[in-house]
């Protein structure tokens, strides 16, 4: 953002801000300053003490000790309508809207004006959202209840109440986490639009490719510390996630090993409509190839395409150096090519069915290749799977257990542990990490790791930079369904990935 006549004073200064919650100190000699038409991010781990941040400047909680100054001016932010005459305006991931009121109602929720027998005049609320200063354009009927908006209108609803409470500076506490790629963008215009006007806009998240996106500086927060306030053109990713989390992320990650280049899947052309164009790569074997690109870029379509789940136009798929004819999964498993798919409920589970069953299943042909009757005693059943099982911690009550009833992340690696026991020689994971808790993540690199130091080889798709540098032998950046660029070994570090997404 372009900060044109910044004035030097900053707008909203918080100094040696301590909060203590019974058995811990949640903010910790904490200083913060912002800067009008700057939007700052507040980043740090969970737990690291930003949502309380927010909340003691919005009067929510009282600081233990600490001031804050106001355009210079010390101020005692007692409870929440001091804050808001102070021109901050809060906008919080459940947007405290009411659903069936409509547009402009919740604009002016609690500040309607009334006539002399205390009514609404809801005929004046449209002309009066008209008029807020800096209003962002509501493209929809200003009478319209609230529960029929977008996500995205919903949120300029918010914001236009913040304005429409003269507010100079506008805290979000993690806006994205229930977004899509698509509303993220869209999000990223609003916020662009309120820096333009002179907001001040905090912007509070853990995913650190949206801050190099959006934000002009960055306040990590570790463990109720502050512990740097950066410019982000003078910082890069690496520096934040090492800030953040007080280890080099690369030892987050399973020591890379080296391959010898020995060509598994050779990709030509491969093309469909205008979703994938001319994609051409090579995977060895050994190898781990990740896809980065944003939601639209083309990623899950090339995925489907190699394992036959859609049909291509053109191109063609060598494995083992033989042209192969994919058009279907089947075509594809007996290629040994899997896809762990992103959606797990559609794809790569039968919900109806336990456990074993969902682990087996893709590998019944190659089980009874050798014997002529379709059937699998209990004994090797449970032989086969049990290793699995451990091996990638699902947690289930038994093997008999019905996969609906298990956790998304556990489903996850039913997933995964069906994969594993067809040994496919290829694997490619569309996001295997989402929605799954830390531990398990964890487990999943490693997981992924082991699979290629045996030979397998693996293809990566996922929207988690950090996870795609730590894993990646080799980056595809993917865009508009095409291959943009490709980062080798060493290039593709966190940096140069985020610069050629946001590029
Ligand atoms: N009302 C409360 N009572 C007791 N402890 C609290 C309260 N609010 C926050 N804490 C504690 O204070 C610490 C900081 O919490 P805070 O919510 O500020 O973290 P955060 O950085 O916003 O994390 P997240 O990314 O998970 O939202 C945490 O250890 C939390 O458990
Ligand atoms: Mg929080």
């Amino acid at each position: 953002m372009k900060m044109m006549g910044v004035p030097k004073q900053p707008i909203l200064e918080a100094r040696q801000i301590v909060k203590k919650f019974p058995g811990q100190t949640a903010l910790d000699k904490v200083d913060f300053d912002l800067r009008a038409g700057e939007v700052h991010a507040l980043i740090g781990e969970n737990g690291a003490g930003k949502s309380t941040l927010i909340k003691i400047i919005a009067g929510v909680y009282r600081a233990d000790a600490g001031e804050i100054f106001i355009e210079g001016q010390k101020q005692v932010i007692q409870n929440t309508t001091d804050s808001r005459n102070l021109g901050l305006g809060f906008v919080y991931q459940d947007l405290t809207l009411v659903p069936h009121l409509s547009v402009a109602e919740n604009i002016f929720l609690g500040t309607y004006p009334t006539n002399r027998l205390g009514f609404v005049k809801h005929a004046v609320l449209p002309d009066m959202v008209r008029q807020i200063p800096d209003a962002l354009e509501m493209d929809v009927d200003l009478k319209k209840p609230v529960e029929e908006l977008s996500l995205i209108q919903k949120w300029k609803v918010a914001i236009n109440r913040a304005l429409a409470l003269k507010s100079r500076i506008i805290f979000m506490d993690e806006p994205t986490a229930a977004m899509t790629q698509e509303e993220v963008d869209q999000l990223f215009e609003l916020i662009r639009h309120l820096a333009g006007n002179g907001k001040a806009i905090v912007y509070v998240s853990h995913r650190l490719e949206e801050i190099f996106s959006i934000a002009d500086r960055v306040t990590v927060l570790k463990d109720a510390k502050k512990v740097e306030t950066a410019d982000l053109k003078e910082v890069n990713a690496e520096n934040i996630y090492q800030l953040m989390l007080g280890r080099d992320f690369k030892d987050v990650f399973p020591k890379k090993h080296t391959f010898q280049e020995d060509k598994l899947l050779d990709i030509k052309n491969l093309s469909r409509g205008s979703s994938v164009r001319d994609v051409s790569f090579t995977l060895s074997k050994g190898e781990v190839v990740c896809i980065a690109g944003r939601a639209g870029s083309g990623r899950t379509d090339l995925a489907r395409l190699i394992f036959g789940a859609d049909k291509k136009d053109r191109g063609d798929i060598y494995v083992e150096g033989k042209k192969v004819e994919i058009n279907c999964p089947t075509d594809a498993i007996a290629k040994n090519i899997a896809l762990v798919p992103q959606e797990r409920h559609i794809e790569g589970l039968i919900l109806p069915m336990d456990v074993k069953q969902n682990i087996t299943i893709a590998s019944l042909t190659k089980l009874f290749r050798w014997n002529r009757i379709p059937f699998l005693s209990k004994k090797k059943e449970q032989a086969l799977v049990h290793p699995l099982v451990e091996k990638t911690a699902v947690k289930a009550s038994s093997l008999a257990q019905e996969v609906q009833y298990l956790s998304g992340g556990n489903q996850q690696k039913v997933v995964l542990a069906k994969w594993l026991c067809s040994e496919a020689k290829i694997m490619i994971f569309n996001e295997p990490t989402r929605g799954i808790d830390i531990g398990a993540k964890f487990a999943i690199y490693q997981l992924i790791h082991d699979l290629a130091r045996i030979g397998v080889g693996v293809i990566v798709i996922s929207s988690e930079i950090t996870e795609i540098v730590g894993l990646a032998h080799r980056v595809l950046i993917m865009e508009s369904g095409t291959i943009k660029a490709e980062l080798q070994g060493d290039e593709a570090s966190l940096d140069s990935v985020v610069q050629q997404l946001f590029a």
